[in-house]
């Protein structure tokens, strides 16, 4: 099959890379931003910094940060009207995934009508006002991506978006920004940037495209987050993982997600656990499960983790690739879905529900052994006794 791929138009990467706001908007013919950012950024005078360096090339920005943790289709309307009592013709998104993803649905329904859900996926949203995005967690990689999450206020449900309108035409990847990121969220935003390179790298979607940027991706994770984590002010980790997070989004924009994310919105949805945390409480018990469908990629994912050696044979590379996702997720502290705090009754009770929803996102569908909804149900079940 052949691949389409997408991407952003601009791509700017390293130190310092936020400051270079202004020339790039003026190169994509824009000048009037409206900036989407998280309270926590602009806090911390990162906002601030944007609209004086706008001021000096004489555009004017108004700011909107009004960001919640996981977008609801609520948060984003009250995004929307703001933006529309003004004339923007671009939005910039500064933050983590959160403040991304609303930047984008702001972009994607400013130019429609009616609820968001009509355009969930398996329709596709592919226009809107321009994105320019600034992460500052590593991990996501919503800046290079064509997809974006948000809840259905009214009926809980977590929506999955996708179509070129939710692809930045630009994005500055500034590792500074992610040095003040919480152990916590460092962890989570790097196990969710692993899931999205591995996911990639087995999706049936897979092409020669994403293969080496997943590969690349999942080194610099196995390697890196540990330190990033351990040590918050090293700036190399740090680095590192930033770029890594952003092959990963450019990864599974184009070869797709598979049964982790598929089984993770679900989880996030119900039990309101953060993204990252629960792809990587699925992580090793989907990925123990999927390996015969795909095993030489699995291998292959082995070693270029480092948990293989290059003359391992297939089989003892996908072994130890289980144990080592199993030690990783041990020492970055990913808590059990009971650690969590979730019962087990509720667990179980929702399981088939979680299962549907799950299918239902069409990212199963991807994996390299595709399951059914039992196959899910027991999924679901393993990975909380696993654990
Ligand atoms: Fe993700």
């Amino acid at each position: 099959m052949d691949s389409t791929l997408l991407l952003p138009r601009v791509l700017r990467v390293g130190a310092g890379a936020r400051h270079e706001i202004g020339e790039v908007l003026q190169s994509l013919g824009l000048s009037r931003p409206f900036l989407v950012v998280d309270e926590f950024l602009k806090g911390q005078g990162h906002a601030e910094a944007l609209e004086q360096s706008l001021r000096q090339r004489g555009m004017a920005l108004r700011i909107f940060s009004g960001v919640v943790p996981d977008p609801t289709t609520d948060s984003i309307d009250v995004g929307l009207n703001v933006l529309k009592d003004g004339d923007h013709d671009a939005i910039i998104a500064l933050g983590g995934g959160s403040a991304i993803d609303t930047a984008k649905f702001i972009a994607v329904m400013a130019t429609r009508e009616g609820k968001l859900r009509n355009y969930k996926v398996p329709a596709t949203l592919d226009s809107g006002l321009p994105v320019i995005a600034i992460p500052s967690t590593a991990g996501t990689g919503s800046e290079a991506t064509r997809a974006a999450v948000a809840t259905d206020s009214e009926t809980q449900e977590k929506m999955l978006c996708m179509g070129l309108g939710l692809m930045p035409v630009a994005a500055l990847v500034d590792y500074e920004l992610s040095m003040t990121m919480p152990y916590r969220l460092t962890a989570d935003a790097g196990l969710d940037s692993l899931c999205h390179a591995l996911e990639a790298y087995v999706s049936r979607k897979a092409n020669p495209f994403t293969d080496p940027i997943a590969l690349s991706c999942m080194r610099s994770i196995v390697e890196y987050l540990p330190i990033a984590c351990a040590e918050p002010d090293n700036r190399a980790a740090r680095e590192a993982m930033m770029l890594a997070a952003t092959q990963g989004g450019i990864a599974f924009s184009n070869a797709s997600v598979t049964l982790i994310h598929g089984m993770s919105r679900p989880i996030g949805a119900h039990f309101h656990v953060p993204h990252g945390l629960s792809n990587a409480m699925l992580l090793p018990e989907v990925t123990a499960w999927s390996v015969p469908g795909a095993t030489e990629r699995y291998a292959d994912s082995a070693r270029a983790m480092g948990y293989a050696a290059q003359s391992d044979n297939t089989e003892v590379a996908v072994a130890k690739l289980v144990t080592g996702l199993r030690q990783l997720c041990a020492d970055l502290k990913v808590p059990s879905p009971a650690e969590f705090g979730i019962a087990e009754s509720d667990w179980k009770s929702l399981t088939p529900l979680m299962a549907e929803q799950a299918l239902a996102s069409g990212s199963p569908a991807n994996n390299p052994q595709v399951p059914e909804r039992e196959d899910i149900i027991g999924l679901y079940e393993r990975v909380w006794v696993a654990s």
